[in-house]
């Protein structure tokens, strides 16, 4: 069996940076806590937390004297009140986010009404909400464009680590009924990267495993454009869940893993791969895909 891993893989640069603030504030010797995980990823936060980097769900459970707002960011008045705690706020909102957040706060101010294209539910897309000044819609699909009010002028932006395919027939619907619509194209450059990496992947192997946290959004979009192309794509957390009998037969396997997910958990996955095709009498390179040019 060959493995062959995505050519960009594994932590994006915001979650990346959000991580080394927070393990910089503990070096300083503050007591860290994140607003939410800080990573979509289980194993990660276990890590985080062991080394003394913990997760509330809200203002009013901090226990530290540092809070690290994540790379999703969060509502202005979030910072407010953090502030009037006398907490030390560390902010490691994703700059492609704070982007969005200014596109939000423009926006409104200049009489459009905030459209995401993206998940309700999602935080980067709450925390975005939170700099219209107006009411704001949410909408995941082209035909929720018909649920927006009429008289509306949309102000269009993406969740960073939506589909970026889908977010450009959501502006497709949205142009033929708004045709003023003005429209920023906020799909982050790393979501971007990894999506068209793993469909270059996919193509190529037999079978895909995608490593990700299940609640991660970004794992999630990976595993959809993934499955488009290779139907045997397998979504797992960690390389336990891998079951040999879903390999059977295959003869390269391909590797991706979401903008949230470890080096440490890539490494298992491949050391666990490298073990089952031992088993089966196998040698198992690994190659990293070949940057394309062009
Ligand atoms: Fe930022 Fe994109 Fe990662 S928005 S947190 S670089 S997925």
């Amino acid at each position: 069996m060959e493995i062959i891993l995505a050519e960009v893989i594994g932590f994006c640069f915001g979650v990346r940076r959000a991580i080394e603030l927070a393990e910089a504030s503990l070096r300083d010797g503050r007591r860290v806590n994140t607003l939410g995980p800080l990573v979509h990823n289980p194993q990660e936060i276990v890590r985080l937390d062991a080394a003394g980097i913990h997760a509330v769900e809200r203002v009013e459970d901090v226990h530290g004297d540092t809070v690290v707002i994540r790379a999703h960011g969060t509502r202005p008045e979030v910072f407010a009140e953090l502030r009037r705690r006398h907490l030390t706020v560390v902010d490691a909102t994703c700059p492609f986010v704070t982007k969005s957040q200014r596109l939000a706060r423009e926006f409104t101010r200049d009489g459009l009404t905030l459209v995401i294209v993206g998940h309700p539910d999602h935080p980067e897309v709450q925390g975005i909400r939170g700099y219209a000044s107006h009411p704001s819609y949410v909408i995941s699909l082209p035909e929720d464009v018909a649920t927006l009010p009429a008289e509306i002028k949309p102000g269009v932006l993406a969740q960073t680590t939506v589909n970026e395919q889908l977010f450009l027939d959501v502006v497709t619907a949205l142009r033929a009924r708004f045709p003023e619509a003005t429209v920023r194209n906020t799909v982050c450059s790393a979501t971007r990267e990894r999506q068209d990496a793993v469909r270059q992947l996919a193509a190529r192997v037999d079978a895909v495993l995608v490593i990700g946290g299940r609640h991660s959004s970004n794992t999630n979009r990976l595993t959809e454009v993934c499955q488009h192309v290779c139907p045997k794509t397998f979504l797992i957390e960690t390389a336990d869940e891998i079951d040999p009998r879903d390999l059977l037969g295959c003869t390269r396997v391909g590797i991706t893993a979401g903008a949230s997910t470890p080096a440490w958990l890539i490494e298992q996955v491949v050391r666990r791969l490298q073990a089952i095709d031992a088993q089966n009498g196998g040698a198992t390179p690994v190659q990293e895909e070949a940057p394309s040019h062009g």
